[in-house]
This record gives C-alpha cells, sequence and structure tokens, in this order.
C-alpha cells in the first residue's frame, strides 16, 4: 500500500524535502496568497500551515500537496524516472487493468477520536481560508463527498467546495450533472434530504478519485483502493448510515435538504477556470448533524489559480485517451486537455478519422465541459502548444475544417455562459471542432515540413554538440 493515510504521504514528502511548515498565517487572505506564491515558485513546494491565525497549533491547512511532477508521481505510485509522455503511457495502460479494491469496513477509527453532535457542533473552529480576494466567504475547497443512490445503493464519492455559513450550516456548488447532484435531486424528487458525508482530509488518492469524473456505478472507493494497492479503511458515520473514510482528518456528516424548503447565497470563489465565473447565486445549504475529526486535524485546501502547474498524469486527456479506444477509435497517439480544450493527436486512418474522433471526445465523460475539441496529427505533440497553435495556423482551412457543435453539456461556472442562459437555467454550451489535420484525401499532396530527419539530427548534434553545447 502507498500510504496508510495523509499524515504518512507528509512525511513521505517532508523527507524529500517537498514540504515547507509555516506558522502564524492568517486565514483571511494569506494562506491562499501564500500558497498561490510557493505554487509558482521552481520547486513548488506543499505548504503545511500550522498555528494559523486565530486558531490552535494542531489544527493545520495543507495546500499545494500534488502540483509537481514528485508528488503526482509518489500518489499515483508511477516512477520519477519516467519522462512525462512515457509515464503518461504508463498510467493509461494502468488505467486499463483498473479493477476495484472494494473498501473494508472497519471500527478502528482514527477519525472518532473526537466526536461532535447535537449543540456541540462548530464547525468554525476549523481553520477555513477565505482564499482569493473576492471570495464571498471562507471555504473548504478540496473534499471528498459521500453519497449514495437511493434506487441503485450505489455508492458516490464526488470533490465539491463548500462555504462556510454558521456553525453548522455550509452551502455546496455541485455542478449539474455531476453524479453528486443527480443524487440529490432524486431524494429532493421524494421530499427527503439527501445525507452527505463530507472528508475533509484523507490520503491523496481519494481526493484524485473523487476529483475524477468516473462513469456512473464505478466506485471511487474502489479506484481509490486500486491507486494505493490497499482497500480504502471506511467506518460507519454516527449520522448517517454512509460508510465514511476511517483515516480521514475530519468528516462533516449532514444532510442537504430540499431547496424548496430555503437556499442560501453561495460564491463568487475563485474558480479552475481562472474567474469568477458561477458569481454568487442562491443555492441549497447543508446541515451538519455531526463532526467527526482526529486530534491536530489537517484540512486539505486545493485553491485553483490561473496557470498553476499541474501534473501531466492528473490530465483529464488520459481519460479521453481510454474512453476513444473504448469506442474503437485506432491510431490515437495522445491526448491533452488543457483549459477546457481536448487536443487529440492521431494517425488519420481513414476519411472521418479525426472527426469521428472530435465527436467520441465531446460525448464521454472525461473530455465534457470543454469548449474546443483540437484534432491534429500524429507529428504533434499535443503538450506542446506552441506546435499545436502552428497546426492550426497551418493545417486548419477555417472554411472547411471548423464545425460548431450546439447545446452540449456544459456548466453553470462557465465564464463564457450569457447572462440570459444563466438565468433560465440554461447551462448548455457550443463547442468548435477545430480539425487542424492534413486533408485526408490529399495528405500524401500536402506540402512537406522543413522538419530535419531525427537521424539527420542525432548525427548533427552528436557532431557539433562542443561548439554547439549540450541541450
Ligand atoms: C480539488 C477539486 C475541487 C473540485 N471542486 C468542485 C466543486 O466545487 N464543484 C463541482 O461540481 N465539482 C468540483 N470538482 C470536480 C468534481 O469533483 C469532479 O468532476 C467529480 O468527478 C464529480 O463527481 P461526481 O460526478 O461523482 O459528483 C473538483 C475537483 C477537484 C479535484
Amino acid at each position: 500500500m502507498l500510504f496508510y493515510d495523509l499524515r504518512e504521504f507528509l512525511k513521505s514528502i517532508d523527507k524529500l524535502g517537498e514540504l515547507v511548515t509555516l506558522s502564524g498565517a492568517d486565514p483571511n487572505l494569506e494562506i491562499g496568497a501564500i500558497t498561490e506564491v510557493a505554487s509558482f515558485r521552481k520547486k513548488c513546494p506543499a505548504v503545511l500551515f500550522d498555528s494559523i491565525k486565530g486558531h490552535k497549533k494542531g489544527e493545520r491547512v495543507l495546500t499545494n500537496f500534488l502540483t509537481n511532477r514528485t508528488r503526482e508521481r509518489l500518489v499515483f505510485g508511477v516512477g520519477n524516472d519516467l519522462t512525462d509522455p512515457e509515464a503518461v503511457l504508463y498510467w493509461k495502460n494502468k488505467l486499463k487493468e483498473f479493477a476495484p479494491v472494494e473498501p473494508v469496513m472497519t471500527d478502528d477509527a482514527p477519525v472518532k477520536e473526537n466526536v461532535q453532535t447535537g449543540g456541540e457542533i462548530d464547525i468554525t473552529r476549523f481553520p477555513w481560508p477565505k482564499w482569493h480576494q473576492r471570495d464571498g466567504g471562507p471555504y473548504i475547497c478540496a473534499t471528498s463527498c459521500v453519497t449514495r443512490d437511493p434506487d441503485s445503493g450505489y455508492l458516490n464519492l464526488g470533490s465539491y467546495r463548500f462555504m462556510l455559513l454558521g456553525k453548522n450550516k455550509i452551502v455546496a456548488h455541485i455542478g449539474s450533472g455531476h453524479h453528486g447532484d443527480v443524487i440529490r435531486k432524486k431524494y429532493w424528487a421524494n421530499g427527503k434530504s439527501c445525507p452527505i458525508a463530507i472528508a475533509l482530509g484523507n490520503e491523496p488518492s481519494l481526493l484524485v478519485a473523487a476529483g475524477t469524473n468516473l462513469s456512473w456505478g464505478v466506485s471511487e472507493y474502489g479506484f481509490a483502493g486500486w491507486m494505493r494497492g490497499g482497500a480504502v479503511e471506511v467506518t460507519r458515520g454516527v449520522a448517517t448510515d454512509l460508510p465514511i473514510p476511517a483515516t480521514a482528518e475530519v468528516v462533516f456528516e449532514g444532510e442537504m435538504p430540499p431547496p424548496e424548503g430555503g437556499t442560501e447565497i453561495e460564491g463568487p470563489f475563485g474558480e479552475f477556470s481562472g474567474y469568477y465565473g458561477g458569481g454568487a447565486r442562491p443555492a441549497p445549504v447543508t446541515m451538519i448533524k455531526s463532526v467527526l475529526y482526529r486530534k491536530d486535524p489537517i484540512i486539505l485546501g486545493s485553491p485553483p489559480f490561473i496557470g498553476a502547474s499541474r501534473g501531466v498524469l492528473s490530465s483529464r486527456g488520459i481519460l479521453v485517451w481510454n474512453e476513444l479506444e473504448k469506442l474503437g477509435i485506432p491510431d490515437v497517439k495522445a491526448v491533452n486537455y488543457s483549459w477546457g480544450m481536448c487536443i487529440i493527436s492521431l494517425k488519420q486512418a481513414y476519411p472521418g478519422h479525426a472527426m469521428r474522433a472530435a465527436h467520441g471526445a465531446m460525448g464521454g465523460t472525461a473530455g465534457y465541459h470543454g469548449r474546443f475539441v483540437i484534432i491534429v496529427d500524429e507529428d504533434i505533440d499535443p503538450y506542446n502548444l506552441e506546435q499545436v497553435l502552428w497546426a492550426i495556423a497551418t493545417r486548419c482551412d477555417p472554411e472547411t475544417s471548423l464545425d460548431i457543435c450546439r447545446r452540449i453539456w456544459s456548466y453553470k461556472i462557465d465564464p463564457r455562459l450569457p447572462k440570459h442562459k444563466k438565468e433560465a437555467g440554461d447551462y448548455t454550451g457550443a463547442v468548435a471542432i477545430i480539425d487542424a489535420c492534413r486533408p485526408y484525401h490529399w495528405m500524401n499532396e500536402f506540402p512537406a515540413t522543413t522538419q530535419i530527419s531525427e537521424e539527420l539530427l542525432k548525427e548533427t548534434s552528436a557532431k557539433w554538440a562542443k561548439i554547439l553545447g549540450e541541450d
């Protein structure tokens, strides 16, 4: 097993010199600002905030835990010796062997060291950072939330942000179409509240599983167990019958009553798109019924920043790639997913191959919420955006190589979603397909590129290395 819990992961990254610990930061903007500054440092260290202003020593917040190559590789169990393309290929192929390792129930649960219910509950005692200057309030933003489908019993995990409203009241943003949203609406349709358990600090594979768009019915607990090489230990909650992560740092159990009973304003929040796209709008509340926590708990924070580094293994592109293969689309060479742009590199094998791949990516679970699908030939590295732009500029004919698909599943926090659509609850958007491949039917006549051959490149580099310098 990779890591038993978050604390074991922390010890490992500390040994590797990947962690800095900082005392006295203010949860009001300073933790967020330090995290942003650290994430743009060359080493991009993980930051553990202790003795946070207004809080006891030991009540900690951990940020930047997955945002560099070494730490990402640790959590994904992928060797640091592999190059990025090798690591992507390794993880993509490993994903195909995914077999859920289902969680095991235990009573021996560190998270039950402290249990509060009823009038004892006061979640404001935990550090709730206000991350960005225009945020509407303090947020916890790297959760793993458990809900259960009332029809099938399917246990779902998703990562959603929550804004603090009071001692036992919070408000979530759960995107429409996300499984957690589909599930809560089923309870509401029957006039019932939806039970939820919100875990705030976990061994990181659980956050990866909760934050990954796995298909409906696939167990995120099973995914995390498979990823870390050992079943996740769960324990029965005290206010719900949901199995909660036994080694979590903090778990809030609660319920989301039907919105007809009242809503509260959620947002704005600095979102992953780099905007406050969702604005401030009424959202259903979550009432907390129990709080379970370990001594000296550590809360995870993963606030989005424009341009913050992300490892290649966390890219949705890998999931899209596997979905395309499942659809039987051949010769995909690599897929990148960047800022809502899905870039697919393939070796065209037949007329329409590129467009088939584009439609496959749009229709899958992993490639949704994008605004552009770009298809490039196999000589273009989709991770190299300079090359991708070159392909668009030179191989795409705006008259014949662009298609616009309308009324596609999108999301309400899309910064480009017009106000009238937001107000009407129409969260659909358009996706442009940019076919930046050489036209298939005259591919062989397309002008050759000026790129010198691999052999000549190698030969020349070796021969003149002393004068030109090593690369
Ligand atoms: C750190 C992090 C924060 C996230 N925050 C949110 C959020 O606030 N709301 C949301 O709907 N999705 C959020 N996501 C994305 C969802 O967790 C992700 O799409 C997940 O697959 C949804 O799960 P579900 O479909 O099982 O509900 C976040 C993901 C991560 C990794």
